[in-house]
């Protein structure tokens, strides 16, 4: 059996990072959090887990934090996810995603932190010329966002090189639900995912959901994608790091998505299933750089972790979303 080993969640107190810590501290590993609460929340983390506010750029913090937790691996997600934004301003986002991931792991390498998990991103796939998409398909990201998690990648590729580090980068796709104990969910105000806005919707907390794209090239018209459970993916990442540990000498590079696509209205049905109610639909044009399809070829990982998924079916990823949402509303009052 795998030894359990200090974990640092930066990003924890978010939306997957949150789910990490779940996952880390009921399989009975130590874990630590550091995050800054700019897009997170404190009460995503659990009594009893070691929390730290503050930024991942704070060496000074790090270097106190590793020597104080033990830390032997470090999960990062803490990072800025808003496409859209940026394009706007590129800048923050080579900023708190690529250098601010940078100068973790000087942090990690100066204090001999051997282990490190990294959130990827489809997005560093850009507009696939093959779906389903394989690990080794190029990578040509078509939004500052998906650059600056590419240039992390980069990094930590030549940083294993060097140092005695290993890493993987889960390159995750279309990340949805909630813990199925509806101790955590996605909590962000004004989210984007689509999961997140039908259910939204479905309890009258929006009016509509609006459908960017009709004319795509997929059975129904618009976009298809791989949406993974929350859940399973956090999962992925204890796996990963067990990996990580057996085989010091291994890094490893994987999609995470179940290999399935649903298209936006297969989604929007599934959540009038579900809550037996219709949500409001509004049909408008593409949004820039959408492709028609996006989903993983997820072998790599299947053959490489025992990774198991419990949740892959659309009407549970749905349900798990709706149980945090309506316990969101209790958590705001
Ligand atoms: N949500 C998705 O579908 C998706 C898909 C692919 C990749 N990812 C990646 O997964 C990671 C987590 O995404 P999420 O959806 O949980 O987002 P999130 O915004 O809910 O979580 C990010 C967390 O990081 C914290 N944070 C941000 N910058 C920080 C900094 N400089 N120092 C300390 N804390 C900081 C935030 O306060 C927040 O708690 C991100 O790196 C994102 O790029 C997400």
């Amino acid at each position: 059996m795998t030894q359990k080993l200090p974990v640092l969640v930066t990003g924890g107190a978010g939306y997957i990072g949150s789910h990490a810590v779940l996952a880390l501290i009921d399989a009975g590993w130590p874990v630590a959090v550091i995050d800054n609460l700019t897009t997170g929340f404190r009460f995503a983390i659990p009594e009893g887990v070691a929390f730290y506010e503050g930024d991942i750029e704070d060496s000074e913090l790090l270097a106190r934090i590793f020597a104080e937790q033990g830390t032997k691996a470090i999960m990062h997600f803490a990072g800025s996810i808003i496409v859209p934004e940026s394009v706007e301003n590129p800048l923050k986002y080579y900023h708190n995603n690529t250098a601010k991931s940078r100068a973790l792991m000087d942090a990690a390498v100066k204090a001999g932190v051997p282990h490190f998990i990294f959130s990827s991103t489809a997005a560093t796939y850009g507009i696939p010329e093959v779906s389903p998409v394989t690990e080794d398909s190029p990578k040509a990201p078509i939004n500052p966002y998906g650059t600056s998690k590419l240039m992390t990648e980069i990094m930590l590729g030549d940083v294993a090189k060097a140092h005695p580090f290993n890493y993987c980068a889960l390159r995750y796709f279309n990340v949805a639900g909630a813990d199925p104990q509806a101790r955590t969910g996605q909590s962000t105000a004004g989210a984007t995912h689509l999961i997140k806005v039908a259910v939204e919707a479905a309890l009258g907390k929006r009016s509509h959901v609006a459908v960017f794209g009709t004319d795509f090239d997929t059975p129904d018209g618009t976009g298809v994608r791989d949406y993974i459970h929350v859940s399973d993916l956090a999962n992925a990442h204890v796996l990963a790091l067990e990996a990580l540990i057996a085989q010091p000498g291994r890094s490893l590079t994987m999609n995470c998505g179940y290999g399935k696509g649903f298209s936006v209205l297969d989604v929007l049905d599934a959540v009038d299933r579900v809550t037996n109610r219709t949500i409001e639909r509004r049909l408008e044009g593409r949004r820039a750089g959408d492709p028609d399809s996006l989903i993983s070829d997820n072998r790599r990982i299947k053959a490489t972790l025992p990774w198991q998924p419990r949740y892959a079916d659309l009407p549970t990823i749905v349900e798990h979303a709706l149980a945090w949402e309506r316990r969101l509303t209790e958590i705001r009052g």
